[in-house]
């Protein structure tokens, strides 16, 4: 037996005013379509907003539902409508960011592993990395230079 030993690195930005200016318009557009999230049962809200190869930006936000597994996170949200309007544009750049009622999140939340997956599958179907940043309410913000470092040993369509 061996050990193998799996790392990952990532960027922390300290504030939004750090982030390349392109970044940040991404990240506002993350925060307005957040606010408008629809988390009635969670009132955690969830805001993706998607740069593509070109100017277009794709946004999304949590949508729960009162038999809740049927809700859907903000960034599954986003990347389907991209990944079904765009089918043939790259996916760039993704800004995540969250606003809970219960409490000012000062911490960068990452996104869950299902919603990793997800974008994991359009990386490997575009053969280019998506960067991702994401955030709290406030605070520091995490840049992941791809998908792929925030899902070490991820299953892909060559297991199939
Ligand atoms: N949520 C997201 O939108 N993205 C994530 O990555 C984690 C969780 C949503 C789902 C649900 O509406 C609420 O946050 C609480 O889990």
């Amino acid at each position: 037996m061996k050990e193998k030993k799996i790392t990952t690195t990532v960027q922390v930005f300290d504030t939004i005013e750090e982030l390349p200016p392109e970044v940040r318009l991404l990240m506002k557009k993350a925060q307005a379509i957040r606010d408008q999230a629809y988390a009635p049962y969670s009132k955690f809200k969830v805001g993706a907003a998607i740069q593509l190869e070109d100017e277009v930006i794709v946004t999304g936000s949590n949508q729960e539902n009162a038999a809740y597994p049927s809700g859907l996170c903000a960034e599954r949200t986003a990347i389907f409508y991209a990944g079904s309007q765009y089918p043939h544009k790259k996916m760039k750049t993704m800004a995540i960011c969250i606003k809970s009622s219960a409490k000012v999140v000062t911490e960068p939340i990452a996104p869950c592993g299902a919603c990793r997956q997800t974008i994991a599958e359009y990386e490997v179907k575009q053969d280019q990395p998506i960067e991702i940043y994401f955030m709290g309410e406030e605070g520091k913000i995490i840049k992941a230079k791809a998908l792929l470092d925030l899902l070490p040993l991820a299953f892909d369509a060559s297991f199939l």
